[in-house]
């Protein structure tokens, strides 16, 4: 028998990938999906970052970065926080990676021993706790609701501090619920975290879309935050694998240390690609995709709750409403199989999401055209006998 790792057992896959490959079977067999499970942007690269890449490929500059990524990106992130937030960052904090998901390995392989806990909301995204099991860490899920718009407070992590505590992971605005940490309740999860001697880990993959309102940046809280973001969401780049992570000035070498060996470097094309991201002709499109996102949201928002789907809190921001879905059954995955089965519509069951009623909901992802979406709507009108 192949030796496996014991972490092996509590690592989980993607349970929406099963559902994802049922879909694309029934769309082989000629059926019509409404595709409403699928946690990116469904826009094109921006003709602006394709142009970028194209003259940097010609240009045969395809070879290794430094780990901590192309100088010229470095510097361009540290302008963008000072344009967006009014923030100064040295460039010398901010580490280019492969996603937001190697910051999340470089930040948390710097900042965890085995053992260590990592307090987290409950809804969350599924990886972060898989991250921590990964590097021999625990994590402890905590079970959030409407009450805290879905996150985490000041008063939740102090209750739940333990002798073994070394992080707490926030992501603002949140996968699955959309919904924002205030910055002053961020501030106070700071001041807790910092009077403990731990560490504060800011997820801000999804800010750029954002409809009411701005999401303050964590780092203006100060240089002890870690915060991780990406081209994936708002830049639209996902399948160029460029993120990045900002760490302390003292935390910039040990993660510069860590990309060196777990990466070497993010890929290069991808870094062009973002460089090109960041420039105003790109922005004037993202912004325009903004619209179109919060348009998605405010037609398919007041569709579902209108259809009985319980969603207490309005998402401030990313592209996906979180819905209480127990007027309709106590099994969501069930459901959501029976929705694609029946009705050809594709939804993430919570169970993707934690331990905290997964049974009891629904993520509905806006990531397709208004027309898609009013489509999904119909069907699912018709499935649950409206
Ligand atoms: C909250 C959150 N963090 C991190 C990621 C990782 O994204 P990427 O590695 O593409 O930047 C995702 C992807 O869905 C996410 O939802």
């Amino acid at each position: 028998m192949t030796p496996r790792a014991a972490r092996m057992a509590d690592i989980q896959p993607f349970r929406v990938m099963a559902l994802l490959a049922r879909a694309r079977e029934l769309e082989a067999a000629g059926r019509d999906i409404v595709h409403m499970e699928i946690g990116e942007p469904d826009f094109p690269t921006p003709p602006p970052v394709i142009a970028a890449v194209q003259k940097a490929i010609a240009a045969g500059d395809v070879h290794y970065t430094p780990a901590a990524g192309l100088p010229a990106l470095r510097s361009a992130l540290a302008g963008y926080y000072r344009a967006e937030y009014g923030v100064e960052v040295d460039p010398g904090r901010i580490m280019i990676t492969p996603g937001a998901s190697g910051a999340l390995l470089l930040i948390l392989g710097a900042v965890l021993d085995p053992g260590d806990r990592v307090l987290m909301a409950d809804p969350g995204y599924p990886c972060n706790r898989n991250f921590v099991r990964f590097l021999e860490g625990r994590s402890t899920g905590i079970p959030v609701g409407p009450g805290t718009g879905y996150q985490l407070t000041a008063e939740l992590v102090e209750a739940h501090w333990q002798d073994d505590t070394r992080a707490v992971l926030v992501a603002s605005p949140a996968n699955p619920t959309g919904t924002l940490v205030p910055p002053d309740e961020m501030a106070a999860i700071h001041r807790v975290v910092q009077a403990r001697g731990g560490v504060l880990i800011v997820d801000e993959i999804y800010h750029g879309l954002v409809y009411e309102g701005r999401a303050e940046t964590a780092l203006a809280l100060g240089e002890d935050v870690f915060v991780l973001n990406s081209f994936s969401k708002y830049f639209g780049l996902t399948g160029w694998r460029v993120g990045w992570a900002v760490a302390p000035p003292a935390a910039a070498a040990d993660l510069d240390k860590l990309a060196q060996n777990l990466f070497l470097a993010a890929p290069t094309p991808g870094q062009h690609a973002a460089l090109a991201a960041l420039s105003l002709k790109t922005r004037e499109i993202l912004e325009r995709r903004r619209l179109e996102f919060r348009a998605r949201r405010d037609y398919l928002l007041p569709a579902l709750r209108d259809l009985g789907f319980d969603i207490p809190v309005t998402p401030q921001g990313a592209f996906y409403l979180y819905a209480d879905c127990t007027r309709f059954t106590d099994d969501s995955l069930a459901f959501s199989e029976a929705l694609l089965e029946e009705a050809g519509v594709a939804v993430t069951p919570g169970l993707d999401f934690g331990h905290n009623h997964p049974e009891r909901h629904l993520r509905f992802a806006y990531t397709t055209s208004l027309e898609r979406l009013e489509e999904g709507v119909r069907r699912i009108a018709a499935f649950v006998g409206q």
